[in-house]
């Protein structure tokens, strides 16, 4: 179950320091971070407001890394094309808020885009059963989406596994992204549980030097 693969790291700028975001960009990256994870939340959905497209856009002059959008907004389908022109390589939606998943994941794609689906704490991995042939990534939120810093909830590391035994018996290359509380203490839990791609806000940002936290995260991999 756990070999050699490498963790995608996918650090989430929510935590970074909005003043100095463009440098935070380029350590993290030169850290060794292989996406910038970026929360867009808009205060219906979920309580919190924080990032639109034009704040993307710049994130993406920022630094090299594919953008890892997060869209965490009712009706996503209203901003596919805003978030793909600002630069989104993978752009993920949450089952919960769209009427019709499958629409939305060809859209993304038709766009040029990567394909993600975010599964709240009490969505079940049934919700992307029958969309797996149109999903690059399905991402299991560890947290109720909202916040950065709230600790993972533990009893969500059984739908990684289903997730992983899913995608497994299946023909698709549809990855496992995990987000929320992530941290080294628990990354060997969720690799051994089957993730393949880490969000980390906190446990990143704020926590310098960047290069030995990121090697920290990839150390859940070994035994
Ligand atoms: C939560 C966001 C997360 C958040 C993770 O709603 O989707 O991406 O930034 O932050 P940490 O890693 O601090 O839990
Ligand atoms: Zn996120």
């Amino acid at each position: 179950m756990v070999d050699n693969k490498q963790i995608v790291i996918s650090p989430s700028i929510l935590s970074a320091d909005f003043t100095r975001l463009g440098e935070e960009l380029q350590a993290v990256q030169a850290a060794g971070a292989d996406w910038i994870h970026v929360d867009v939340m808009d205060g219906h959905f979920v309580p919190n407001i924080t990032i639109g497209p034009m704040i993307v856009e710049a994130v993406k002059r920022a630094c090299d890394l594919p953008l890892d959008v997060h869209l965490m907004i009712s009706d996503p389908d209203r901003y596919l094309e805003a978030f793909h022109a600002a630069g989104a390589d993978i752009l993920t939606v949450h089952p919960e808020a769209t009427y019709h998943l499958h629409r939305t994941l060809t859209r993304i794609r038709e766009l040029g885009m990567k394909s993600g689906a975010a599964l709240n704490p009490s969505t079940g991995p049934e919700a992307v059963e029958h969309v797996m042939a149109e999903l690059d990534v399905v991402m299991v939120m560890m947290v109720n989406p909202g916040f950065g810093g709230q600790s993972f909830i533990p009893t969500m590391l059984p739908k990684i596994r289903r997730l992983r035994d899913m995608i497994d018996r299946s023909t698709y290359k549809v990855l496992i992204e995990v987000d929320g509380g992530v941290s080294p203490a628990n990354a060997r839990d969720l690799v051994e549980h089957g993730a393949d791609v880490f969000v980390a806000g906190s446990a990143v940002f704020g926590h310098p030097p960047y290069d030995k936290v990121i090697a920290e995260l990839r150390d859940g991999k070994q035994r």
